[in-house]
């Protein structure tokens, strides 16, 4: 997903690097890892259990290096520190706000600086073509922390007109510790959407990167701790989800938590707050997004525009165009071009400039998309191109193209997360306003038409936190984003973010005297 601008910023079908010259930024040559064990109190530690765990390369299969395992001491260890920095005459409560905005725009100049090497270690670890991590992860990461910063000293209350003898106002305070579980398909990008508003607001982090995708969290603890951003604020814990993720999410000293991931781990999170200390929780779940195409487009454009909607981050995306729904008079001809545009991704080596398309993340996730294409081609779909392991080794699969969709298969159903493009064919606008919404979840939809009047209705009709029109993946970081139904609930991004980051204090103040007797005393003394 791009943020600020289209998904053709870097996501291009031939290449991100088509058209541009030896200018182009290139990966970190002999990149070291140096940062692989527990954040907290801007200090590298060991794990309380002396545990390890590896990372792996999902190009190559290959074992990156071994980073400590944080489990719930480590835990216990950050939100304890957690707590410390953000208690009442903190260095950080008692601060002027603009100085919050200040460090946050600091960490962005040092991640500008950092910003090759962030974006090698993020193609190394998720497998993301190189200029991908550069132009969209870096972009997006950075432009989130300036946002947020710009935010910092603008978060204030009303006044409510009450009662004459009354004064109320609000204020809006930080929640507290903040505890962030985050995924593998954005890991830089998810990282800063949890962190800066977090910190914007006033509030201290505990962070969990996801297992395969340690390294740029960790990385950005040195970077924080460069910008001088206080010991304790941000706390990242490398570990496993049912140990580390589970002390995070039930946690008593966690006052909020904010998650991305699955719709199934979501409710693992929802009734660990539940079950502990009713802690505030955000999550951002799955999608099975509808991307509905009408006769009346250029459908040259419109084809690539979708399909790069399906197949952006190797189609690990939330936001994936998973349901492409074309009007009957189009169906053959878009289908036949989504297919010779699939043929053309190129996929491979994901430092070289030329790559469009890398590996799935690990071998898990491999073998979970290639169960589901062929459960799609037992169901009865019509696999046009792709679908294949590329190499002997690392997780690649050659981007598909399945035509003659219905709706009731597990391909039209479950979120694959993978370059699968389903395409279903539509007659009519009530139709495909009831096949589109026909879904548990509800994160994203999008709509190309030429007829306004059309795609105002269904921007109404679609239940979905985001409705995109005649674009895909545009992702704006003054926008909110979030899901409708099983997407999940809370917003990310935007002004509507900082109310998921902020608690809300009404003060009531009672006059001593009543502006009646105030004026008779008044008039007295005249
Ligand atoms: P999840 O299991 O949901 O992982 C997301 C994060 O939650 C990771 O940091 C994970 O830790 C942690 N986690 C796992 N179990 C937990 C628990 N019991 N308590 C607290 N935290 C826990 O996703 P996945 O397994 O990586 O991917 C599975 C599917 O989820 C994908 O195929 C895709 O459909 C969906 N998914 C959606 C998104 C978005 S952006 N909505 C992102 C990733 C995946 P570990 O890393 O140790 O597992």
């Amino acid at each position: 997903m791009a943020q600020n601008g289209s998904a053709h910023n870097g996501t291009a079908q031939n290449g991100p690097s088509a058209g541009r010259d030896a200018a182009m930024p290139r990966p970190v040559e002999g990149l070291q890892v140096t940062y692989k064990e527990i954040f907290i109190n801007n200090e590298w530690q060991r794990s309380a259990s002396g545990r390890k765990f590896s990372t792996y390369n999902p190009a190559t299969g290959v074992k990156i290096c071994d980073v400590e395992e944080a489990d719930k001491a480590d835990v216990d260890k950050a939100v304890e520190a957690a707590r410390a920095a953000g208690r009442q005459g903190s260095t950080w409560a008692r601060m002027d706000t603009s100085s919050r905005g200040h460090l946050l725009h600091k960490l962005a100049d040092i991640m500008e600086r950092e910003r090759l090497l962030l974006a090698t270690l993020e193609s190394v670890d998720s497998g993301k073509p190189f200029l991908h991590s550069f132009f969209v992860d870096l972009e997006g990461s950075i432009k989130t922390l300036r946002y947020f910063a710009g935010w910092a000293d603008k978060i204030q209350g009303k006044t409510m007109p009450v009662d004459d003898n009354f004064i109320c106002f609000t204020k809006h305070e930080p929640i507290g510790v903040c505890g962030a579980i985050i995924p593998w398909n954005f890991p830089l990008l998810m990282f800063t959407w949890k962190i800066a508003p977090a910190l914007c607001c006033g509030n201290t982090v505990v962070i969990k990167p996801a297992e395969q995708t340690p390294l740029t969290a960790l990385h950005m603890g040195a970077l924080i701790k460069e910008a001088s951003i206080y010991p304790k604020l941000v706390n990242i814990l490398p570990g496993f989800g049912p140990t580390a993720g589970a002390a995070i999410s039930s946690h008593m000293g966690v006052d909020k938590v904010a998650f991305t991931g699955s719709t199934e781990v979501g409710k693992l999170i929802q009734e660990a707050a539940g079950r502990s200390n009713l802690k505030r929780v955000t999550l951002e779940l799955g999608g099975k997004n509808p991307c509905i195409v009408f006769a009346d487009v250029d459908l040259k454009k419109v084809a690539e525009e979708v399909q790069q909607g399906a197949f952006f981050n190797q189609g690990q995306a939330c936001t994936a165009a998973s349901r492409v729904f074309v009007e009957e008079s189009v169906y053959d001809e878009f289908v036949h071009r989504s297919v010779e545009n699939a043929k053309k991704v190129v996929v491979g080596n994901p430092m070289d400039p030329r790559t469009s398309h890398g590996p799935q993340i690990d071998q898990d996730h491999f073998d979970k998309i290639m169960k589901l294409i062929e459960s799609g081609k037992h169901e009865g779909a019509k696999l046009e191109c792709g679908g294949f392991a590329v190499q002997n080794k690392g997780f690649f699969i050659q981007p598909a193209v399945f035509s003659g969709v219905q709706d009731h298969m597990r391909i039209a159903k479950e979120e694959i997360f993978g370059p699968v493009q389903c395409i279903f064919k539509f007659k009519t606008l009530d139709e495909v306003i009831q096949r589109a919404n026909s879904t548990e979840y509800g994160l994203a939809a999008a709509v190309f038409t030429k007829n306004m009047d059309r795609a105002l209705n269904l921007c109404s009709a679609l239940q979905s936190g985001t409705v995109w029109v005649n674009c895909y993946n545009a992702l704006h970081t003054q926008a909110p984003f979030g899901g409708f139904k099983m997407s999940g609930f809370g917003r990310e991004l935007g002004e509507y973010a900082l109310s998921e980051y902020t608690e809300v204090k009404a003060v009531t103040i009672k006059l001593t005297k009543d502006v009646a007797e105030s004026r008779k005393e008044e008039g007295a003394h005249q």
